[in-house]
């Protein structure tokens, strides 16, 4: 194999010795790959960003649902959120427990809300209509009504696009500050318990200075209507984020700095506070997306016009990020063999090039006009940081299946860990159906 664009991969061993060729001949193409010691060492920096007792990171599972993921994830002690009942069914059969789940929802059904109570430790809703909704729904009439969380929209947003930012006045997210009153009215009438309080500015930050000054409102926010000693959690959301510009070496958050800011604001406040609970992150992207990798194979290449275009069987059905929000995933070239009487050197030359997929939108593009090796057909492409979002937020589009999922394990071992769809599995919930 002669690898064309492949140290950093190689640097983190990231396919345990295996070649991106034997591995996609094996489970087929296109293939995501997840490495379990990455995994693990992003969820244990999660886990021990703040340094006290009573802080807890929570995986939100939003960012990836397989169980056998989950379940890694959950041996490193992460708690996690999940906020449909799909997700908490993955959440379940990988073994976390009803303690272990906060379930973080909007603008649910009634019955939704009372299948969330009875499996989660808590549910958040984020508007009054859905308190009131949750007051009527759960345990209606029961003398001492259910616990529930609410979420507070701190008016301060961050994020790497509009469409993920998720705090403040333009977004559908989050109770007013200023309607707290009315929460507790709304807990009152219907003996529900206010067990929490959270939030979530918005996905990928890679300067902590928004988050931490959200958290310090929603910490004044509890302070101030005095209700900080009947709390069980203060949630502060999710949105750290990773350095997707590997090749250029793009700096990554500073943890260490935001960990004692943070740990310096949470002990300060509990003791001013006297507060009995637990703090809360919701990490999804920081420990999970570095962990992924999709495989992709160039099925031709062409120029159209001045374009020059590698053609992969890489849909955004499969990687929708970068037609979602223009987002960049740095790509790896793997080549199987040189042409005929090639140096290795050969064919190497950087040049602008598209990289695009297999669905008919013009629209399916997965990296413009990016400076790389010429890419030829049949080499194997690696979109990196593909572990969060990614196969979540996969489709069927064009009715093209989607890729099998394997995990590199610990000690190098290769585990399929969800198989391929075929096309039977896309007509499995069409009745009376003849093929
Ligand atoms: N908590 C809540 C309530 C959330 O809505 C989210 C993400 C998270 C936690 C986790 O955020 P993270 O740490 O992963 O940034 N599809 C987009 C990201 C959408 C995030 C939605 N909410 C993307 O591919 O960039």
């Amino acid at each position: 194999m002669s690898d064309i664009r492949s140290s950093y991969t190689e640097q983190q061993n990231f396919f345990g010795g295996h070649s991106p060729g034997a591995l996609i001949r094996r489970f087929g193409s296109p293939l995501y790959v997840y490495n379990e010691k990455i995994l693990r060492l992003r969820a244990a920096e999660m886990r021990d960003l703040v340094c006290l007792p009573s802080f807890k990171a929570c995986f939100s599972a939003k960012a990836n649902a397989n169980p056998h993921l989950l379940r890694i994830i959950r041996s490193e002690g992460l708690l996690v959120d999940s906020m449909s009942p799909g997700e908490l069914l993955a959440v379940q059969s990988s073994g976390f427990t009803k303690e272990e789940i906060i379930y973080v929802c909007n603008n649910v059904s009634g019955e939704e809300l009372i299948r969330a109570e009875k499996g989660s430790r808590v549910v958040s809703v984020d508007s009054l209509a859905q308190l009131e909704r949750f007051g009527c729904c759960v345990r209606p009439g029961a003398q001492r009504g259910a616990r529930v969380m609410v979420r507070i929209n701190p008016g301060i947003g961050a994020g790497h696009h509009q469409k993920v930012v998720t705090a403040g006045k333009e977004t559908k997210f989050g109770i007013n500050p200023e309607d707290f009153t009315t929460v507790l009215e709304i807990c009152k009438k219907y003996s529900l318990e206010l067990a929490g309080v959270n939030q979530h500015v918005g996905s990928l930050f890679m300067q902590a200075d928004a988050f931490l000054q959200a958290a310090e409102r929603l910490l004044d926010l509890v302070e101030n209507t005095g209700y900080a000693g009947g709390l069980e959690i203060i949630d502060f959301g999710g949105g750290f984020g990773i350095p997707y510009h590997k090749y250029e070496r793009e700096e990554r958050l500073d943890l260490a700095d935001l960990g004692e800011k943070f740990t310096g604001l949470l002990r300060n406040w509990s003791r001013k506070n006297n507060y009995p609970g637990i703090f809360i992150i919701e990490p999804g992207r920081y420990v999970s997306a570095e962990s992924g990798l999709l495989l992709g194979t160039v099925q031709a290449v062409k120029n159209n016009g001045a374009v020059r275009f590698a053609c992969t069987d890489v849909g955004f059905n499969i990687l929708p990020r970068p037609m979602l929000y223009d987002a960049f995933h740095d790509v790896e070239i793997y080549r199987e063999a040189d042409g005929p009487g090639e140096t290795p050197e050969a064919g190497r030359t950087p040049m602008a090039q598209t990289i695009a997929g297999n669905i008919c939108e013009s629209g399916d593009i997965l990296a413009r006009g990016r400076v790389l090796p010429e890419i030829r057909v049949k080499d194997i492409l690696g979109f990196m940081d593909t572990g969060a979002y990614c196969y979540a937020m996969s489709s069927a589009y064009n009715q093209r299946v989607r890729p099998a999922e394997i995990l590199i394990e610990a000690d190098g071992a290769v585990k399929l860990i969800r198989r391929r769809e075929t096309e039977e599995d896309l007509l499995r919930l069409v009745p009376c159906h003849t093929y």
